[in-house]
């Protein structure tokens, strides 16, 4: 992962340089606000990526589903800075709000992984993914390497101050680490593969995110209802009272994410709430703190290495696309081809 993805920038000397952005940055640091536009798991990943942006630009990140911007004709100012996100660069959706944010005056910014693909070629400026040719249906390590450039992003915008120096540098050294981590994280796969087959006869899957894993609960969420064809939500667990604490009882599959982050308190209360409720619950925690997520034993705990706090998104969406790898081939589905879809949506 490393030698690709850091292929057309870099991270030497603890500085980021990304050689198709570094004419624009100053245009993009003096933008009123950031929009990141895309569909499906690339909008997850600019979603995974968002806090740490607002952290180091300081600059307001906003959030666009291409077809609801298109669809509401949202302004577009041209202060503004739109990023486009598609592994593809060729989806239908992403490629009309392209048009209108160019129609508008936005500086656009396209993260591909396709060079010469349509948003590719019409930006202004990008960053292209080196996460190599994406086959199957389902977007994996795209949505990883999404992530990663976008973290990437948000250093070469942030610049070198000395309030952010520390935090820069670990991030660095976070990015340098993904390759262990990644590895460490893929030996669960065992364990899921058993985690699948208790899931494989129930009907839904909740994922509970917040902070930098409110998108991991979506893109996992979205990986188990698009290749096990079995439905899941993802829920920003600080809306847990606000309705879907209802279908919470001791039948329902309810999984949550708790990893080490300033979220981790806030989480251990949504736990408790959860078992309270006799909820059914497989907790994802950073390694060693099993016993303080799931005081007792109570519940599934599936321990991850932990990383910076952008970073930990990437790892926490393994095991999530782990899950649904093997309740696909345990319920007998087509993993790389899913049913009604295709990999790349040119129509709209
Ligand atoms: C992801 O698993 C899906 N296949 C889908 O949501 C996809 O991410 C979406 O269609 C956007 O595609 P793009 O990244 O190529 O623009």
């Amino acid at each position: 992962m490393r030698g690709r993805l850091l292929r057309g920038g870099s991270c030497k000397a603890k500085t980021v340089l990304l050689g198709g952005l570094k004419d624009h940055l100053k245009t993009i640091r003096q933008s009123r606000r950031i929009v990141f536009i895309g569909c499906g798991t690339s909008y997850n990943a600019a979603l995974a990526a968002r806090p740490i942006l607002e952290e180091l630009s300081g600059i307001p990140v906003t959030m666009e589903i291409a077809s609801d911007l298109l669809d509401r004709q949202g302004p577009i100012y041209r202060e503004d800075t739109a990023v486009f996100v598609s592994q593809s660069g060729e989806t239908a959706d992403t490629l009309s709000a392209l048009e209108y944010a160019l129609e508008n005056g936005a500086l656009c910014v396209g993260i591909t992984n396709t060079v010469d693909s349509a948003i590719a070629r019409n930006t202004h400026c990008g960053v292209h993914l080196n996460a190599g040719a994406e086959i199957g249906v389902a977007s994996t390590k795209a949505y990883t390497s999404q992530i990663v450039v976008m973290a990437m992003l948000a250093l070469a915008i942030g610049g070198d101050t000395i309030s952010n120096q520390a935090r820069r540098e670990a991030i660095i050294d976070g990015v340098f680490e993904l390759p262990n981590k990644v590895r460490e994280v893929l030996k669960l796969d065992e364990m899921m593969k058993d985690l699948a087959q208790e899931l494989i006869a129930h009907q839904s899957l909740l994922v509970f995110g917040r902070g930098y894993n409110y998108a991991t609960s979506l893109e996992g969420a979205l990986k188990v209802k698009e290749v096990a064809l079995m439905h899941s939500e993802g829920i920003l667990a600080g809306e847990m009272k606000h309705g879907p604490l209802a279908l919470v009882d001791e039948t329902l599959p309810t999984f949550v994410i708790a990893t080490r982050d300033a979220c981790f308190s806030k989480q251990q209360s949504v736990i408790q709430q959860l078992r309270a409720r006799k909820g059914r619950l497989i907790v994802m925690c950073s390694k060693g703190d099993a016993a303080s997520v799931c005081p007792g034993g109570s519940c599934r705990v599936i321990e991850v290495p932990q990383l910076e706090d952008c970073l930990q998104p990437v790892v926490n969406i393994i095991p999530l696309q782990l899950l649904a790898y093997h309740l696909t081939v345990l319920r007998g589905f087509n993993v790389d081809q899913p049913r009604n879809l295709a990999k790349s949506v040119t129509t709209q």
